[in-house]
This record gives structure tokens, sequence and C-alpha cells, in this order.
């Protein structure tokens, strides 16, 4: 494990494309690739949720996806929902802040008082991390600490994978693999961010598995940071 403080162990899981989009373009909701999932996908996505203590996506996709990250098709309950959104500008009525899941939302310092409070109102547990922006270091230990996360599986969107590998807070990845090309040069991809400027900084992985679920591959890879 990279990290020096106690955090949950961190699976990140998606859907990508064969050519490692997300979605169909910028600006549009991986749910339209999703419903092409073959159902076993499904399932395996579900089970995978099931298993985790809590499931981590970025404000951006809740507010391009409106997801519930709930447990739907198999039995078992949904893991906490954890929403960085160091503004809690979010809309109120997203599906994430309804009564089907317990939900935590990451705050900073910045975030409007009465915004805060009607997460709270809402029934949604509010957490400041960070001071200007949510600090993704300390969010993984408040989760560890205060909340008992053992296990965090986060499901994108790029912006919040990138800052996740870029901390260090990946353990695994787990994709699985829809046979279609989007293209686009600006539509996103699995990791988004920053580029990097030497091969130094590529992250590198260690593919351990890979089978078909389905008519889906998926595969699965260790990080391996140095
Ligand atoms: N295929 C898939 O598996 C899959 C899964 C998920 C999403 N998606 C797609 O991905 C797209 C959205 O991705 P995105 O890159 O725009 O957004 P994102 O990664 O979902 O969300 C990024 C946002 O999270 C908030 N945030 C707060 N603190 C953060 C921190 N420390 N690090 C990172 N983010 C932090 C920021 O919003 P604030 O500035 O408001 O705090 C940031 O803009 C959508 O099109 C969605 O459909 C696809």
């Amino acid at each position: 494990m990279a990290a020096t403080t106690a955090r949950p162990h961190v699976l990140m899981m998606s859907e990508i494309t064969a050519d490692g989009k997300l979605t169909l373009k910028k600006g549009a909701s991986s749910k339209i690739l999703m419903k092409y999932m073959a159902h076993e996908t499904e399932i395996l996505l579900h089970e995978t949720r099931a298993a985790y203590d809590a499931i981590m996506v970025g404000a951006n996709t809740i507010r391009i996806d409106n997801s519930f990250l709930t447990v739907r098709l198999v039995p078992g309950k949904s893991p906490l929902r954890v929403i960085p959104c160091s503004m809690a500008d979010i809309p109120l009525d997203a599906n994430v802040l309804g009564p089907d899941a317990r939900t935590l939302i990451a705050v900073s310092g910045r975030a409007p008082e009465d915004r805060v409070a009607a997460m709270r109102a809402k029934g949604v547990t509010v957490v400041t991390a960070g001071k200007d922006h949510v600090e993704l270091p300390l969010l993984m230990q408040i989760l560890h600490d205060d909340f008992g996360i053992k296990k965090l599986m986060i499901e994108g969107g790029p912006t919040l994978n990138w800052h996740m590998l870029h901390e260090k807070l990946v353990d695994e990845i787990r994709l699985i693999h829809l046979p279609f090309i989007v293209g686009g040069s600006d539509t996103p991809s699995l990791v988004g961010g920053m580029h990097i400027n030497t091969e130094d900084e590529m992250i590198r992985l260690n593919l351990k598995k890979y089978y078909m679920c389905g008519s889906n591959l998926v595969s699965e890879f260790d990080v391996l940071y140095t």
C-alpha cells in the first residue's frame, strides 16, 4: 500500500470502450453506453458494489449521470455512497441524495453553510475534508477512521480517477471492455487530469486476470506505485 496513513483498500471499476472512452462524448451520460453491457457484467458490477463498504464517484458524474449507486440486481446491502463536492453544489434533487442508501458528501471549508444544511436536512452526512477543495488523502483517512470503511470502490469519472491515481490511493483496477469505438479527442477517457512529461511518471500496472463475463471481456490489474 502506497499511502502512509490508514486508508481503505481501493478498487477502480469502469466500463470502457475499445478506444478507452467512458462515454459517447463530453457531457453525455455513461448510462447510454452502460445499456450495452452484457447482463452478466451488470450482475458483476452489482455484486462488486454489494461486496464493498463504500462507493465513490465524482461530483460531475452525479451532475451528468444522476447515478443511484445502489445494489439492485443481486441481493445485498448498498454501500455507503461517497461524493467529493468541494462547494456542496450538486443538485438537491440528485438521486444520490435520496433515501435508497446512506450517502456521505465530502466538502471543503469553502462550501456555503446553507447548502451543507440543506443536504443534512435530507439525511445526508456531510464532512469537511480540506480547506479550499476536497483533499482525497484526508477523505480516505476520514472514511477509514471515522466510518470504518475498509473497502472502497470508485466508479469514475476521469477527473476523480486521475486525482485518486495521482495521490497513489488506488490499489486495483477492473475494466469492463465494451466492443465499441466512439472516438473524439475530447471524449472522456478512463483517466483525465494533466498529462505526464516523462516515462518515469507512467503509472505501472500488473495484469493479474482476464476473463469473459457474458459477451464482455473483463481485465483486472494491480497498481504498482514506485
Ligand atoms: N463509463 C464509466 O464507467 C463512467 C463512470 C463514471 C463517469 N463516467 C462519465 O464521466 C464523465 C464525468 O467525468 P468528469 O471527469 O467530468 O467528472 P468526475 O470525475 O465525475 O467529477 C469530478 C469533480 O469531482 C469534484 N471533486 C471534488 N474534490 C475532488 C478531488 N479532490 N479530486 C477530484 N474531483 C473532485 C470536482 O467537482 P467540484 O469542483 O464541484 O467539487 C470535480 O470537478 C461523465 O460523462 C460520465 O458519464 C463514466
